[in-house]
């Protein structure tokens, strides 16, 4: 069997409204990676790719927070409606989605870095 390609860790962290940290999944719905695993079966990809709970992953400012191993790359501000972009561009077509990708300097910064999740024009595909 071979090893899994890559494993999404999808932040649900809920907190309670107006926490200065705020969190990844307001609802505690698990929609986000919900949708990570449908958009997996839908390409094929379930058995190759793990789209992982995660608890905090401490890039709460900046979320809702996705990191995919062991490519490290982090993507913030993440919606439902990005799920399959990631999937069809950054999975399949190894494309590190800029407007999403948490830049390394803010991380770990606890929101001090200026960076904040921004919306692409293109998120058409
Ligand atoms: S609550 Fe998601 S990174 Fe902390």
């Amino acid at each position: 069997m071979p090893a899994f390609t890559h494993h999404i860790f999808v932040c649900g962290n809920r907190r309670e409204p107006g926490h200065p940290r705020g969190c990844c999944d307001d609802d505690g719905g698990g929609r986000l990676r919900a949708e990570f695993k449908a958009a997996l079966e839908r390409h094929g990809l379930a058995g190759e790719v793990r789209a992982n709970a995660a608890g905090c992953l401490d890039q709460c400012e900046l979320g809702p927070v996705v990191v995919i191993y062991p490519q490290g790359i982090w993507y913030g501000g993440v919606q439902v409606e990005d799920v399959q972009r990631i999937v069809t561009r950054t999975l399949l077509g190894g494309e590190v989605l800029e407007d999403l990708r948490i830049p390394a300097e803010a991380l770990n910064t606890k929101g001090a870095h200026p960076w904040r999740p921004g919306r692409a024009e293109d998120q058409t595909d």
